[in-house]
């Protein structure tokens, strides 16, 4: 069975071949351990239903050996490689797979479907040349021996990690670099700290570098290194455990300093920390202290947070604030999309269009500049049949006779599952694609 599914309408299609074990992001094969595995197959082969903890120890996982906090291991594992808005956590119950899944093999035989296409997408960026330059600037600092670190500000959906990966992609284009990419998840039940550091870790030690990286992190980092199961040897685990008495804070800051630093000596280094809204005090201690370093080091360290989800959280603000202040950080404030960049958007998703020129201006006030929404937003659009193409040609028809994809309660519903903000600009706007009140779409 091969089944295909995608986090959100433009976004790179992951493919999981469930005979051979593998699972595929755009062409290229993600590592996942065994249980990762078999857990996102029964809840991708469950899609939208809700899939509880006990379901998941009794039938993926063996009850008897495993626990369900080993069952939230396994699932921020997924998340940090398939992204936000698949997994959705249902609290204190369990978890339920959101996007749509294919089953690759039914397609083929009822339909023409073109699968290698749908298993291939290129993502544009649009616009954001500003804070690309700006990233690239940072990084040519960095390659220079001068040490950075970049916060990176925005609402959910604004296109944080959409636009670290584009710098990410286009950097590695040209240059040698190695990089490497951390989460920090909502908190839920008890957390671990560092776990948005030990993701990083486990990028690196699973990349092109891999045999240095374990190398490097034995020699500088051995708590770290044995904290992470399956990276080292048997034998090389004992050796690590002689030589580690204890892991205290100070400890595991100074060795994991060493060893970044120790990786950056010789080809540049980009660690990725995101969504820092969500981090424990440990992993901010360590920002803070990497910011503070005045060794230097090909390092750039960026690190994503949601500002307006800040006021509750004074240690990383005063983080974030002590490093801007004394000059060893800098901050990009992602803004909202212009109507030019809706407009740019709409080309790009539906190529040849006759839309009319009202239309990128009514679709960027109701998703306020948001490109999420305005994702979420046209995708409702299209399978409304308000966006439609004919003769080839994308058109907007405001008055069609299709009847919109199911009431108004399911559209607030499929927002909510891929939008975690408020509910009331959910109703607006589908209160507009449901109800097309006369006047507000363009004629
Ligand atoms: N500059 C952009 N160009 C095209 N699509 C974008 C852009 N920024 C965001 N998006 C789209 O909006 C959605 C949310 O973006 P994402 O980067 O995940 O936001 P964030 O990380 O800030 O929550 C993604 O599906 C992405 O495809
Ligand atoms: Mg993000």
């Amino acid at each position: 069975m091969t089944l295909l599914f995608r986090r959100f309408h433009s976004s790179p299609a992951f493919r999981l071949d469930v005979g051979d074990g593998k699972l595929w992001k755009d062409g290229c094969e993600i590592l996942l351990g065994r249980k990762p595995f078999a857990i996102l197959v029964h809840l991708a082969t469950h899609q939208n239903r809700l899939v509880t903890q006990d379901e998941l120890l009794e039938t993926v996982l063996g009850k008897q050996a495993a626990s369900e906090s080993l069952v939230r291991t396994h699932v921020h594992r997924l998340r940090v490689v398939l992204g936000d808005g698949v997994i959705q956590t249902v609290a204190g119950r369990g978890y339920r797979f959101l996007p749509a899944v294919d089953n690759v093999d039914e397609l083929r035989s009822v339909s023409d479907v073109d699968v290698p296409k749908l298993a291939k997408t290129s993502r544009s960026t649009i616009g954001r040349a500003q804070e690309l330059a700006c990233l690239e600037t940072h990084f040519r600092r960095a390659r220079e021996r001068q040490r950075q670190l970049l916060f990176i500000d925005g609402d959910q959906g604004l296109g944080k990690t959409t636009l670290v990966d584009a710098f990410i992609e286009q950097t590695a284009r040209g240059t040698r670099l190695v990089s490497a990419r951390g989460a920090c998840s909502q908190p839920f039940g008890r957390r671990e700290p560092y776990v948005a550091l030990f993701d990083a870790l486990a990028d690196l030690c699973r990349g092109a570098h891999r045999k240095r990286v374990v190398e490097v992190l034995a020699r500088y980092a051995p708590t770290w290194l044995l904290q992470m199961p399956g990276i080292a040897t048997d034998a090389e685990e004992e050796r690590l455990r002689l030589r580690v008495r204890d892991s205290v804070e100070p400890r595991m800051l100074r060795e994991l300093a060493e060893a970044l630093d120790a990786i950056a000596a010789q080809t540049p280094l980009v660690i990725v920390l995101e969504d820092l809204q969500w981090a424990d005090a440990a992993t901010l201690n360590v920002i803070a202290a990497l910011a503070r370093s005045r060794t230097p080091s090909r390092m750039l360290l960026i690190a994503t947070f949601r500002g307006s989800e800040l006021a509750p959280r004074r240690h990383l603000a005063q983080v974030i604030g002590d490093a801007t202040i004394e000059g060893r950080a800098d901050l990009i404030s992602l803004g909202s999309w212009t109507e030019v960049e809706v407009s740019d958007y709409l080309a790009v998703r539906f190529g040849r269009h006759a839309f009319p020129s009202g239309l990128a201006a009514a679709i960027g006030q109701l998703a306020a500049g948001n490109p999420l929404f305005t994702e979420i937003l046209v995708d409702e659009l299209e399978s409304s049949r308000l966006l439609s193409p004919k003769d080839g040609i994308w058109t907007l028809s405001a008055r069609s006779r299709q009847s919109p994809r199911g009431s108004r309660t399911a559209f607030v519903r499929r927002w909510t599952s891929r939008w975690s903000g408020t509910r009331e600009p959910a109703e607006r706007a589908a209160a507009l694609v449901k109800e097309r009140p006369a006047g507000f779409w363009p004629p």
